[in-house]
């Protein structure tokens, strides 16, 4: 990290948009983003009403914000469906048969979905899920692949008021359970199995296992993806494909009209203690923000095809692959498989492929595939491309400029989106035909949000002053709160300063720019997925042979950060390589491959305060090789910091 924050330091290049992207996209200039922000935050209900009214509404809203006691709803009174929105609707104005999903597995045939198909589609789940007993406001658990199913599924729950629950589906049968005990789901819907790297993972026998403590679900629908060998309960599991061809099952379902504030979805994420918390977010809000936050900030014009290559499974997913895009009637590429397969230009290829116009990813993704060579986008025809964007995590300004020249050619912009499941969509941001581009910073804040740096009392940092990142004012897709967990909220987000606290620090340059630094909490950001430092610990202790274990992060060449872990072992145990890989697949079976600590270290002891917390601080800065430990004087064992540096592994 600390590498990183040099290199941008340094960084002061500036990159601005060609006249001709400037002049065909919707904020045009810098001079009309000023105005309209301006207005944005003067008047915010007007403004948020405004956009409102460009989707479309069974019954309008009665009041555009209201505080219920530190809980925000938008558009109470308000009635519509977000699946019509992001279906019907598009059906209707002409566009039946305009393509909604490109979709390439890993292997095989590409297959493609008009909006009027995948409304079909959508409708027939829909009537199954019915059938089966799930009503409005009941959850529905969704644990699949990057296949089409997953977003048929998702819709399909929207139309008929169930709060859907996605799970990626990298994370393992005990990630699975913590989440369906948590949101309390009725019905399962999963696959036989999904394909990565050319093999083939058990995802039904994960969910079998998971739902040996999960009595609540009693359906389970599965897809056929992988043709492997699988057990299906009688009564309880269902094939997905016997289900919708089922005589009787209707071609359309009668949306549900649903009140602007009840839930649309959970979806579960990492924070500084405990198990994953349930994000909530409901209808009208989360739709109108990803919705116009999707047309300005991607620009996206009736003739884009656009890929995303994030996994539907997070909320890079749900708002840019769903229902942002969806709402806008765009064409939406999504990719099944690994970005190195069969080699490491498959998403280049899928570029050419399908003529994409708009590339989205991960920082992570970027550098790993930089590191492959120039080579594999050099074979590969990338004219098609006219805008670049990244998420996730911060974006060092070399894997930047390899970005813009390789990838982009030197004439796309790039838009780094700064955001978080809590926040539902992007907040700050470029926009690309009118914000000039600093390398490695997220530039602006989007319309209607009040973003600022903080310092610990709560006063405003100075210019360049690293401190906490804030938003001050609500927005429409805003979480509303932690699934059966409000006071969790309260504490989590509002408590220190009042307003919404994001758990990253950032600073603002001279000109306004905001550079997200990075979090402030135990959250480590392994290739731009957000994992918990508390859950990797927990479960490490969780092994047989571990007594104690501290886990922070270390910067790393291609992920971003990586996970080091402290395990300090039971009495008489052995220490030797053969544990540390025993750790490392008992956290990827616990959680999921993506939680492996890359690093291990066993230690007789760790620095804790005379009342016996452990130091992270200190560890952090021993695992990323540096001697600025600060105090160590208050630590009940001063002497272990110098016997753990000495047994670094590095
Ligand atoms: C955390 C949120 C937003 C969808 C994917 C991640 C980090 C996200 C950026 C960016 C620097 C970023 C932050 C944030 N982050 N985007 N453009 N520049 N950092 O969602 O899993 O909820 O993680 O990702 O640390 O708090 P998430």
């Amino acid at each position: 990290m600390a590498d990183y924050i040099d290199s941008i330091l340094k960084e002061n290049r500036v990159f601005y948009p060609s006249d001709e992207f400037s002049r065909k996209s919707y904020i045009k200039n810098m001079a009309q983003y000023s105005k309209l922000y301006k207005k944005s935050i003067e008047n915010p209900e007007a403004f948020w009403a405004g956009i409102a009214s460009h989707i479309e509404w069974f019954k309008k809203w009665d009041i555009v914000l209201r505080n219920d006691m530190g809980f925000f709803k938008w558009f109470e009174g308000g009635y519509l469906n977000a699946c019509y929105n992001c279906l019907d609707r598009i059906v209707k104005s002409g566009r039946k048969d305009k393509i909604a999903y490109i979709w390439e597995p890993e292997k095989g045939e590409s297959k493609t979905y008009t909006y009027g198909h995948l409304l079909k589609e959508v409708c027939r789940l829909a009537n199954v899920l019915k059938n089966m007993g799930v009503q409005r406001g009941h959850v529905v658990e969704i644990y699949l692949p990057m296949i089409p199913e997953l977003p048929i599924a998702m819709l399909a729950c929207a139309r008929i008021g169930a709060i859907h629950s996605v799970v990626f589906a990298g994370f393992s049968s005990d990630a699975l359970k913590d989440r369906i005990q948590d949101s309390k789901a009725e019905l399962l819907i999963t696959a036989d199995g999904s394909f990565r790297n050319d093999k083939v993972y058990p995802l039904k026998d994960n969910a079998d296992a998971a739902l040996k403590d999960c009595p609540t679900i009693n359906k389970v629908i599965v897809v056929k993806r992988a043709g492997n060998k699988i057990r299906m309960a009688g009564g309880r599991d269902f094939w997905w494909h016997e289900l919708v061809n089922e005589k009787g099952i209707a071609d359309f379902c009668e949306p549900e009209s649903l009140h602007a504030e009840e839930s649309l979805f959970i979806l579960y994420t990492s924070g500084t203690t405990g198990k994953p918390k349930g994000i909530l977010h409901t209808q009208a809000g989360y739709l109108v923000f990803v919705y116009q936050t999707f047309k300005w900030i991607f620009d996206i014009k009736d003739n884009d095809i656009y890929f995303c290559t994030a996994d539907i499974g997070w909320i890079t997913g749900h708002s840019y692959i769903v229902y942002g895009p969806l709402a806008n009637g765009a064409t939406i590429i999504m990719y099944e498989g690994s970005p190195t397969f069969p080699e490491p230009d498959r998403f280049w290829r899928i570029v050419e492929k399908h003529k994409a116009t708009i590339f989205y990813t991960a920082p992570t993704a970027i550098r790993a595939l930089a590191k492959e060579g120039d080579e594999w986008p050099g074979k590969c025809n990338l004219s098609s491309l006219r805008l670049l964007g990244t998420v996730g995590e911060p974006i060092n300004p070399e894997a930047w400029l390899w970005y813009h020249r390789l990838i982009g050619k030197s004439k796309c912009p790039i838009v780094d989106t700064w955001w978080q499941t809590e926040t539902g969509g992007v907040l700050i941001t470029p926009l690309p035909g009118a914000t000039p581009l600093k390398p490695g910073s997220a530039t602006k804040p989007f319309f209607g949000i009040v973003a600022d740096v903080l310092r610990e009392d709560g006063s405003k940092a100075n210019v360049n002053e690293g401190g906490y990142l804030v938003i001050r004012n609500p927005w429409p897709g805003m979480l509303r709160t932690v699934w059966n967990n409000p006071d969790r909220y309260r504490h989590t987000y509002f408590e220190k300063f009042g307003v919404y606290l994001t758990g990253d620090t950032a600073k603002i340059d001279e000109d306004g720019y905001f550079w997200i630094m990075g979090r402030v909490d135990d959250v480590i950001k392994v290739a731009g997925h957000r994992i918990g430092s508390a859950e990797v610990e927990s479960s490490l202790v969780s092994h047989k042979d571990v007594a104690e274990a501290a886990v922070v992060p270390f910067p790393h060449d291609i992920k971003g950060q990586a996970i080091y872990a402290f395990v300090v072992l039971k009495k008489g145990v052995k220490k030797n390589d053969a544990l540390k890989e025993e750790l490392k697949q008992h956290v990827a079976q616990h959680i999921g491959p993506i939680a492996k600590p890359d690093r291990i270290q066993f230690a007789d002891d760790l620095p804790k305060t005379r009342s016996g917390k452990i130091m992270r601080r200190i560890l952090k800065s021993i695992a990323e090789g540096s001697t600025d430990y600060g105090n160590i004087m208050t630590l009940a064992e001063p002497s272990v910091v110098e016997i753990l540096a000495k047994n670094r592994v590095g």
